[in-house]
């Protein structure tokens, strides 16, 4: 039963990877998102005007196969996926580098990960050398170009991570006022409360962090219990869930990003002794449903369409106008969720929350 139709969704935050992973994962955004935001973590990441165009060509190209491949007649309504690009932020990129991806039209943000905070962060920035980007961030603030910021600092506790981070958010807005700044994925309470705080700075929230905690993750003995929850940063707190759920709700700054990020099965259960299993959750095909529950459970649905299309799409400046954007469909269809999804080829991907029951089913129009 169809119980509502809402913008079409914008995610501000996934990660697709490249040529296997990219093939499997790319439709199922496409299925789901007018648009989204393609992370630049890739190997080798996304560091110039030229991997860039290339990058959105591959991604483009995948989400329209696998649109078209299983259709026989094209929808007139439809204009499909529109992938916005990011460039990864190395100590090498100079404002010329922003300039000349910013001159293909496909550029969304630059983003900066602190070197070692996440998974192929190695080529990012080491926090004690931003003031040797003091150009590249004048660049952006003059050409009022996002900064998305993974923000955590790469050592230490996890769950202090973040919370360790806020002051150089603090330090950059203070010195570039006009810079603007995505915080990506918060998890804390502190980060909700800097984003509420500060207008030159919106955030992206995930569904699994609206949803799973800490303890989900990690036994008593602080070993990763769960590694299909596992991923960076860690699920925090229920005081953090809540303020996160406060957030997403009321401020114009929080907006959906799934930061759904596809790791092939075996390198999160094939884990040597005191290894870890890679970070990142692929939360795809139960990102939208996790969200629409939870806002309905609190008597907020109406701010759904708010939080999953029109925020991020307002700070992003792309069309809002509906002929643009095919409407998503809620529908209230109890299915259970497949584990995984695979191409057939040795690509396997588990869901989140795959092997449990959900009690909605969200698609762009023309897929219902
Ligand atoms: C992401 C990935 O796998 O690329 N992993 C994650 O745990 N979120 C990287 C990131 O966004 O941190
Ligand atoms: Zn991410």
């Amino acid at each position: 039963m169809i119980i509502g139709q809402f913008e079409g969704p914008f995610d501000a935050h996934v990660h697709m990877r490249q040529e296997g992973i990219l093939k499997l994962v790319a439709p199922h955004t496409a299925m789901r998102f007018g648009a989204a935001i393609i992370m630049p973590n890739t190997k080798p990441p996304i560091v110039d005007a030229k991997q860039m165009t290339n990058y959105y060509d591959a991604v483009a190209g995948e989400a329209e196969f696998g649109y078209w491949s299983d259709r026989t007649s094209r929808k007139e309504d439809y204009d499909g996926f529109c992938p916005l690009m990011t460039l990864y932020l190395t100590e090498q990129t100079t404002a010329k580098t922003v300039k000349q991806a910013q001159a293909t039209g496909k550029l969304a943000g630059v983003k900066l990960y602190p070197r070692g905070a996440t998974h192929n962060s190695d080529e990012g920035v080491d926090l004690d050398r931003l003031g040797a980007l003091d150009e590249t961030f004048r660049y952006l603030s003059d050409a009022n170009i996002r900064l998305l910021i993974h923000g955590e600092v790469p050592e230490g506790p996890r769950i202090d991570r973040e919370k360790e981070f806020l002051p150089i958010v603090e330090k950059l807005c203070e010195v570039y006022p006009n810079l603007p700044v995505v915080l990506e994925h918060i998890s804390t309470a502190e980060s909700a409360r800097f984003v509420h705080e500060h207008t030159q700075v919106a955030a992206t929230v995930t569904p699994h962090h609206l949803l799973v905690d800490y303890d989900s993750v990690v036994d008593t003995n602080g070993i990763i219990r769960d590694c299909h929850l596992f991923c960076n940063p860690i699920p925090k707190f229920e005081r953090d869930r809540q303020a996160l759920l406060n957030l997403a709700f009321n401020c114009e700054r929080s907006f959906y990003g799934s930061d759904s990020a596809p790791h092939i099965i075996e390198s999160k259960e094939n884990i040597q002794p005191g290894h870890e299993p890679v970070a990142g959750i692929f939360n795809t095909l139960t990102g939208l449903e996790t969200v629409y529950k939870l806002f309905l459970e609190h008597g907020r649905a109406d701010k759904f369409g708010d939080f999953t299309a029109s925020r991020g799409r307002k700070i992003y400046d792309l069309p809002t106008s509906p002929q643009s954007t095919p409407k998503l469909v809620v529908a209230e269809t109890p299915s259970g969720v497949p584990l995984v999804i695979d191409d057939g080829h040795g690509i396997v991907i588990a869901n989140f929350r795959g092997g449990e029951w959900i009690d909605f089913r969200c698609l762009l129009e023309p897929f219902v």
